[in-house]
């Protein structure tokens, strides 16, 4: 068969499955009603990470002109592992060029049986994981035990019905569920992965830069079981910096010896080209700022805390989101495309979520609050979806 004609025919199917995808144009100009970033903290536009951005480009180069094992590792590289090593109070740290390219091949370097004397490990994974942690599991090819999302009984009933075998157990989650919003109870996971001596592997893609102890994520936090996970070299750390970092990348903060599997195994740190320079410096400068930004961090929090509350007293569903990530479960895929075109006409940029990133039926529009969002973004927002409701 021809590919246009079988794409065109893939196409039509997915149409009908779930609505095909479009690119849309994002104009700077109107950024302030935008509630579809993912830039939580306004960093990608401040001045002084720009410019620690250019100043790294000037002195390094725009691309770091090969993969690190090869021409790439240039030593701005090392100064921001060991920048990172710190922000997350971990041994060691290394750098990718996406959060998605992290989590596909560091977790499978993880997953893979040859890193565990041949022996497939036990993966226990949430039921609402990000795409990319899936990605991982296939690539590595092990099959993961779901557990139903952030229940920490069914986690413990799941690792207690394989307590006599001897493979490797290893857990994974996100911290901050970019769909739903809500926390992982880290501290409750720590303490059931303790008692199993499983690896725990967290993304925390939405919690950098706004969750944790000066925004150093959920897993910077301090507790017995995460101090002794961490002892073990079980606590393994992946962020991205695509999000409240405000430019692009990602990390796995982890154990020294860890690091260095991965820079011998892991496919897309050995076969990639590193980031560019520009980003190396951009990031370098955002998470010197990061920790500094407590008063816009409970801010966000506090905004989307009112608007929870707001948009319950309309009668919208905003499902377990006690983040900054607050999504209006609508349930079809038609009330959703509805509501963010009716959301987009009153001048408020929205994504929707529809099956398969999020469960059937659970289709929603997400709101990604940010630090830049005045009383007027909420009040206009508002507005929007009362009449919304009337209408519908
Ligand atoms: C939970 C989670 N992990 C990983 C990623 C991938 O990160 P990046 O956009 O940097 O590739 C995303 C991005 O949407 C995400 O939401």
């Amino acid at each position: 068969m021809n590919l246009s004609i079988a794409s065109q025919q893939r196409l039509a199917l997915l149409a009908q499955e779930s609505g095909k995808r479009v690119l849309l144009p994002c104009p700077l100009n109107q950024r302030t009603f935008d509630f579809s970033s993912n830039d939580y903290l306004c960093l990608s536009q401040r001045g002084d990470i720009l410019e620690a951005g250019h100043e790294c480009a000037k002195q390094y180069g725009a691309g770091a002109t090969g993969s690190r094992l090869l021409s790439g590792n240039l030593d701005c590289f090392e100064a921001l592992e060991a920048q990172i090593a710190q922000f997350k109070n971990a041994e060691a740290a290394l750098v990718f060029s996406s959060g998605y390219q992290a989590n596909a091949s560091g977790l499978a370097a993880l997953l893979d049986k040859s890193l565990w004397g041949s022996t497939e490990p036990l993966v226990f994974t949430d039921r609402l994981n990000h795409a990319s942690l899936h990605h991982a599991c296939q690539l590595a090819g092990v099959k993961q035990i779901r557990f139903r999302h952030n229940d920490m009984t069914h986690l413990a009933e799941l690792l207690s019905k394989h307590i006599e075998s001897t493979q490797p157990k290893i857990i994974v989650s996100e911290t901050v569920f970019g769909m739903e919003g809500d926390l992982l109870p880290i501290e409750q996971l720590a303490e059931i992965a303790l008692q199993h001596k499983a690896v725990v592997y967290l993304d925390e893609a939405h919690a950098t830069g706004v969750w944790g102890p000066e925004g150093r994520g959920l897993g910077a936090i301090q507790h017995p079981a995460i101090d002794s996970l961490k002892a073990m070299g079980h606590w393994v750390i992946m962020g991205t910096f695509s999000k409240a970092v405000g430019v692009s990348g990602a990390y796995i903060a982890c154990s020294e010896i860890f690091k260095q599997y991965l820079v011998n195994r892991c496919t897309g740190f050995v076969y990639s080209t590193a980031p560019s320079p520009f980003v190396i410096g951009a990031v370098s400068k955002a998470l010197e700022i990061i920790p500094g930004l407590n008063k816009e961090r409970a801010m966000l929090h506090q905004a989307a805390e009112t608007l929870r509350q707001q948009v319950h007293d309309i009668g919208f569903d905003t499902g377990l989101s006690n983040t900054h990530i607050v999504p209006l479960v609508v349930g079809s895929n038609t009330a959703c495309l509805e509501l963010k075109s009716h959301l987009q006409q009153a001048g408020i940029r929205t994504s929707a979520v529809r099956p398969p990133t999020v469960p059937p039926n659970a289709a929603r529009v997400r709101l990604a609050l940010n630090t830049g969002h005045a009383p007027a973004v909420y009040e206009q927002l508002l507005h929007a979806l009362a009449n919304w409701k009337v209408v519908a």
